[in-house]
């Protein structure tokens, strides 16, 4: 790569767009912190473990950006967010369950603490307040847009763990597993939060090709980061998808890189989960050395631009500018 391409493609920060919806957020999380509230302990103590280890509250910035960037002067979209950040994480439970996860946001699974029953049931407990949220803030189109997302993510999971184990899934099958699993929320997310501001058609279609767009490269960055990430600042364990035996797209890169040659090494590792951790790292070092790593990056790097360019339509702001920045941090984080 040459200094004229690492110029073209800017870092990006999700700090723009944290500071300007620092006061919504502030309103979000308190939001939040109310709406866990329950007579049964163990709902609140299980979900605070995970709300306050933070996260990036990266869905609920979208819904509040979208509605501020339509224009919104009320603050109809902070049941919207709060209501998307509960979706998202009553699904993190689950799926920590799901895949088997031993960290999240730096701390002990919540599994791993309460046991996997309470996790789900708090899950769903957390999906349940979602949709009361969504009631209240009164739009009967926003609850349509996360009532379907929310079927759509649990499609998407549950592709997956029928498919995601076939070490010759195509990449358009990887492409909607993924969406389904993640970009679909972040979609919902935007249009929702433009539905909720009263946006005019064109512009609520631009907010969740936006969020979708944004969400595969994001997805596609999560996945690089599993081989290539840190898990002290992932904070999630880097390798649980290769001992889990998940065909993600750097691996499926890989393993066509690789070909016949390392046949029996993939077979052994991934489809027996025969594998020990110096496994792991020769996965990891192959993943490398056939580009597959640089590959999963340029295709998040596509989507990424493809999410900006939606926003083309927006007056340029400080809003759709601090948007543009959360595209290009979606493809450089480490986080
Ligand atoms: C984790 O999402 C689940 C994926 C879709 C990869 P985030 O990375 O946004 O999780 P938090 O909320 O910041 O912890
Ligand atoms: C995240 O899936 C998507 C959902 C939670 C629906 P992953 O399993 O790929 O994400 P991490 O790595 O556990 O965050
Ligand atoms: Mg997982
Ligand atoms: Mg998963």
């Amino acid at each position: 790569m040459d200094a004229a391409a690492v110029t073209a493609s800017p870092a990006g920060s999700a700090e723009p767009l944290s500071r300007l919806a620092g006061a919504d957020m502030a309103r979000v999380d308190l939001l939040i912190t109310a709406r866990l509230e329950s007579p049964v302990p163990v709902i609140p103590a299980l979900a605070q473990h995970l709300i306050a280890a933070g996260g990036k509250r990266l869905r609920p910035l979208l819904t509040v950006a979208a509605a501020r960037l339509a224009g919104a002067r009320d603050n109809e979209c902070l049941k919207l967010a709060a209501a998307v950040e509960f979706v998202h994480t009553a699904t993190l439970l689950h799926d920590d369950v799901v895949d088997g996860s031993k960290l999240r946001r730096g701390k002990v699974a919540a599994h791993l603490i309460w046991g996997g029953s309470s996790s789900v049931l708090v899950g769903d407990f957390l999906f349940a307040r979602a949709f009361e949220l969504m009631v209240e803030a009164g739009s009967m189109r926003a609850l349509h847009i996360l009532a379907k997302a929310s079927s759509i993510i649990a499609e998407g999971e549950v592709l997956q763990l029928t498919r995601a184990h076939d070490l010759n899934l195509d990449q358009q099958t990887y492409l909607d597993i993924i969406g389904a699993k993640t970009a679909e929320l972040f979609a919902a997310a935007a249009e929702a939060g433009a539905v909720s501001a009263g946006a005019p058609e064109r512009e609520i279609t631009a907010l969740r090709q936006f969020g979708f767009n944004l969400g595969i490269a994001f997805q596609l960055v999560d996945d690089a980061l599993d081989y290539g990430g840190v898990t002290e600042t992932l904070g999630k364990n880097a390798g649980d998808d290769f001992r889990e035996g998940k065909a993600t797209l750097p691996l499926l890169l890989a393993i066509a890189r690789t070909g016949a040659r390392e046949t029996a090494f993939w077979e052994r590792t991934m489809t027996q989960l025969n594998q020990t951790d110096a496994d792991f790292r020769r996965a990891r070092e192959m993943i490398i050395g056939t580009g597959a790593l640089q590959a999963t990056g340029d295709l998040s790097r596509h989507y990424a631009d493809e999410a900006k360019t939606a926003l083309g339509l927006f007056a340029d702001n400080d809003w759709r500018r601090a948007l543009e920045d959360l595209a290009d941090f979606a493809v450089t984080r480490v986080t």
